[in-house]
């Protein structure tokens, strides 16, 4: 059995990498209580993810997992990509983040392409690091959609004949074609090959 303590105190996002990682025999542990949260300076997804991960495994002196995810939108430049949490303001809901996204494109015709990227690090205490990504194209709805999921997964849909949101989806669909499954089978396939 392969562990990592986890970065990210997100339940949502914790969840989903148990429900893909446990049955393939690698071990998620919760950040300690009082490991300080890192503040996400990089201007990109790896940076942050490797900055997270390697700040978690410095502390424990385990080695430690992190994930940092963005959703990018063709129309809106790439946006709002790496700032994704903090679109409609510093404590954004996840709610006040789709509405600006909707208002945003409120001109622009569909399809509205997008994607979700998902970078995950993995560092060692003894210093080694390195990082595997995921990614899952799609368009942004005109309206939310489905009660599953969490963040942007309500007005994502899906590309090709099933145009579903990923909120609507199950949580076992979402965690086959997603963007951190994705990610999550690179990740596995590195540890394999080391
Ligand atoms: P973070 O910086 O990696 O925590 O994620 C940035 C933002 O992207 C989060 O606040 C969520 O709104 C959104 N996000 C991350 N992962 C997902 C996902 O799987 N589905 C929908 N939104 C997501």
């Amino acid at each position: 059995m392969v562990r990592f303590v986890l970065a990210t105190a997100n339940v949502h996002k914790g969840n989903e990498m148990r429900a893909i990682l446990g049955p393939l025999g690698i071990e998620l542990g919760d950040r300690p209580h009082g490991a300080a949260e890192v503040d996400e300076t990089e201007d990109t997804l790896e940076g942050n993810a490797l900055l997270k991960a390697r700040a978690l495994s410095q502390t424990t002196g385990l080695a430690a997992i992190a994930d940092d995810t963005g959703l990018f939108v063709d129309a809106l430049g790439g946006q709002p990509g790496v700032r994704s949490a903090r679109y409609a303001g510093e404590r954004a809901s996840y709610e006040d983040n789709v509405v600006k996204l909707l208002a945003e494109l409120a001109q622009t015709p569909e399809p509205r392409t997008a994607r979700f990227r998902t970078v995950i690090a993995v560092a060692y205490p003894e210093g080694e690091s390195f990082s595997v990504a995921g990614e899952l194209e799609g368009t942004i709805a005109v309206s939310a959609r489905g009660a599953g999921g969490f963040g942007y997964d309500p007005v994502f849909e899906l590309r090709g004949v099933d145009r579903r949101t990923l909120a609507e989806l199950s949580e076992n669909e979402k965690n086959v074609v997603s963007h951190r499954a994705r990610a999550l089978r690179a990740l596995v396939e590195e540890l394999a090959s080391r």
